[in-house]
């Protein structure tokens, strides 16, 4: 208990007998206090299992092979083979593709775990989308104004907004979901599968297009997330030539990394996005007035006007992810 700050041992079944509190204490000691960390987790994971969909099987067959012995030396693991954990939790689902195809297919949020990060998140499953993919992460969701958008870089790291109507998933987030999917290759290593990003947007007339990339991931933290999109494919509509997505570091009112030096793209747009020169697109852009045409400062997608030419402002903007999940 005393080594165990903020955890209710008595609803825990990580409880650590009196035989393991010697090597918790070193453990704890070594790495200051990580080992705490990561034990608040897992019970948090433990807490999310019994409200969450899995079944009382699954919870009990997850449980029984987590015993307290093994959770130290996973404990030991982690630190050297984030794999360890992905192995124990390997029946968890990381993504709506895979909850689809369990057989929940109602849209509505879902916790899914995420794997390098050690946490589950609640997301946003669209299972009705109109696609031959069914199963799609929303990272992001633009539907009435409700959440506010113009905030600073901390923000949309750590994500903010609510999964039942308007949300920002966060840039940590989405840069471990597009790297959820791994295979081993034949030499032992390891291949992340991209998922591939939709652009769901319709405007205050009705007009809707769905814009496709074959393979969507962000780069790390240390490239200011990095945006990567590949193979643009246009379903619904064939008006595009280009999509206004580009491959810039993500900006916010408070850190400039967009593409033009004599311009901040984000404090002029009020918002974080992956600006090149401002005038592309920007789904975190302020939320339109009703029936209101598009305009810079709010929600933005260059172009728009070749799919409606009265130019009218967006009223749903949606981005979401589908991963294509191999089974082992
Ligand atoms: C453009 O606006 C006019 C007038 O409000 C409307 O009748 C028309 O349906 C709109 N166009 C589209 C594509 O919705």
């Amino acid at each position: 208990m005393l080594l165990l700050k903020g955890i209710s041992l008595e609803h825990s079944w990580f409880y650590y007998n009196l035989l393991l509190l010697p090597f918790h204490f070193w453990y704890c000691q070594a790495i200051d206090g990580q080992a705490g960390n990561i034990l608040q987790r897992a019970n948090r994971v433990n807490e999310n299992l019994k409200k969450s969909y899995l079944t009382n099987g699954d919870f009990h067959q997850i449980k029984n092979c987590l015993s307290q012995h093994q959770i130290v030396k996973k404990l030991v693991g982690f630190k050297t083979n984030l794999n360890h954990f992905d192995h124990l939790y390997g029946k968890l689902y990381k993504e709506c593709t895979s909850i689809y195809a369990s057989g929940s297919t109602s849209s509505g949020i879902y916790p899914i775990w995420l794997k390098e990060r050690f946490q589950f998140t609640y997301v946003y499953c669209d299972m009705e989308l109109v696609s031959t993919k069914k199963g799609w992460t929303t990272i992001q969701r633009r539907m009435n104004g409700e959440i506010n958008f113009e905030r600073g870089w901390d923000d949309y790291v750590r994500g903010f907004g609510n999964p039942s109507s308007e949300y920002w998933l966060g840039l940590e987030n989405m840069y471990r979901l597009s790297r959820q999917i791994t295979t081993a290759t034949v030499l032992g290593m390891i291949d992340i599968q991209s998922p591939a990003i939709g652009f769901d947007l319709e405007d205050w007339d009705g007009m809707n297009v769905f814009v496709q990339y074959t393979y969507f991931w962000l780069e790390s933290k240390a490239t200011n997330y990095l945006l990567n999109v590949r193979g643009l494919s246009r379903t619904f509509w064939n008006y595009f030539d280009t999509a206004p997505i580009y491959e810039s570091e993500f900006s916010t009112p408070d850190k400039d990394n967009d593409d033009d030096n004599n311009a901040h793209c984000a404090r002029d747009r009020k918002s974080g996005w992956w600006f090149h020169s401002c005038f592309e697109a920007n789904l975190n852009g302020a939320y339109p007035k009703y029936k209101q045409k598009m305009k810079w400062e709010n929600i933005l997608w260059r172009g728009w006007q070749y799919i409606n030419n009265n130019g009218t402002a967006l009223r749903f903007v949606s981005m979401k992810l589908y991963h294509t999940v191999v089974e082992p």
